[in-house]
């Protein structure tokens, strides 16, 4: 018995089991089907948080008849409770993969989201056509870290210059990016991590660079805040998820977009492409945005059907 009157597991074949029968107090999680998957993510951390190597899910099944030990069942018992009280799972691992690599996230960032991963996806596959080695990119709203870090590590001659409301948030991408790209000038030195003076402000820092003589950059990716109080927002990441990350400041939803659209011309070379992620809600305006301004302008969906990011080409001409 362990110290939270729950029978301790006492093999990963239990242990998963325990885990599995934990979560599914939440009928949240058991109509969005992912008791499996999420029971195995928290017996790997919890072995991983006893003081053992992590484990991929291959060595886990082919650990199931091993012993499990104590310390990692009550670590289990204690992760598995706050999940099925609907704790957001990666505030709980302190983790979540993007693309290709693992990042360390908490409630201070938006937890990385695959629709993000498929805006990155593409973005890499374009400038890799476009500049073959792209050298100089911009991104709006770092978070984690995740967009830059992972065009960084794609394009070795690639130097970002990305901006972060939080202070927070800007000192875990700078520590993602060290544990992922690798301290020094090819790696993290490759990451200039501005703070914006407040939330409405989304030049004010880059402009600060611009008068010292910096070069404009051939590229901008964005997953800026994009909701709208009346979208469709699950309560978890209502109630956990930073209101930074989420809303722009003010009562305009399109903040972000209007600003990013006149900011170009000053930011980004002649020939300069732009990706943005967009609230399906919005796609119709957030196009309108930019092609006011006569730019080329191609809406992506997601895998569910929905718009979800732009690519906006500068050098359009009609
Ligand atoms: C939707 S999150 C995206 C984070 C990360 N890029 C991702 O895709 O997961 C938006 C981020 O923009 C930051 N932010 C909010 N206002 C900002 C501003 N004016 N300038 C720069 N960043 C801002 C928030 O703190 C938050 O980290």
């Amino acid at each position: 018995m362990g110290a939270f009157g729950q029978d301790l597991p006492t093999s990963f074949d239990s242990a998963l089991r325990l885990a599995a029968a934990i979560l599914s107090r939440n009928s949240e999680l058991i109509s969005r089907g992912v008791i499996q998957a999420e029971a195995e993510l928290l017996v790997i951390e919890a072995y991983r948080r006893s003081g053992h190597a992590s484990l991929t899910r291959m060595e886990l099944y082919s650990r199931l008849a091993d012993r499990f030990p104590e310390a990692a069942g009550e670590a289990l018992i204690i992760m598995a409770g706050a999940r099925s009280e609907g704790k957001i799972l990666q505030h709980i691992t302190g983790k979540q993969v993007f693309l290709d690599h693992e990042y360390e996230v908490g409630p201070d960032v938006l937890v990385p989201r695959p629709e993000t991963e498929a805006m990155v996806a593409h973005a890499v596959k374009i400038l890799a056509e476009q500049f073959d080695a792209p050298r100089s990119g911009i991104e709006i709203g770092l978070g984690s870290g995740i967009i830059s870090i992972e065009l960084l590590s794609r394009f070795p001659s690639l130097r970002m210059i990305s901006s972060e409301l939080t202070e927070e948030a800007a000192r875990r991408a700078g520590s993602n990016a060290n544990r992922i790209l690798g301290s020094g000038s090819r790696g993290l030195g490759r990451l200039q991590i501005l703070r914006a003076p407040n939330a409405l402000d989304v030049w004010g820092a880059f402009r600060s660079l611009a008068s010292e003589g910096k070069p404009r950059a051939q590229f901008l990716v964005s997953n800026p805040p994009y909701l709208a109080p009346s979208d469709p927002i699950d309560r978890e990441v209502l109630e956990q998820e930073p209101r930074t990350a989420l809303f722009p400041p003010g009562t305009d939803p399109l903040h972000f977009y209007r600003e990013i659209a006149g900011g170009l011309d000053e930011f980004l070379e002649p020939t300069g492409i732009v990706f943005l992620e967009i609230a399906p809600e919005r796609s119709v305006e957030a196009r309108a945005l930019f092609a006011r301004y006569d730019r080329d302008v191609r809406v992506y969906s997601d895998l569910n059907g929905r718009d979800r990011f732009i690519e906006v080409r500068m050098g359009f001409v009609p």
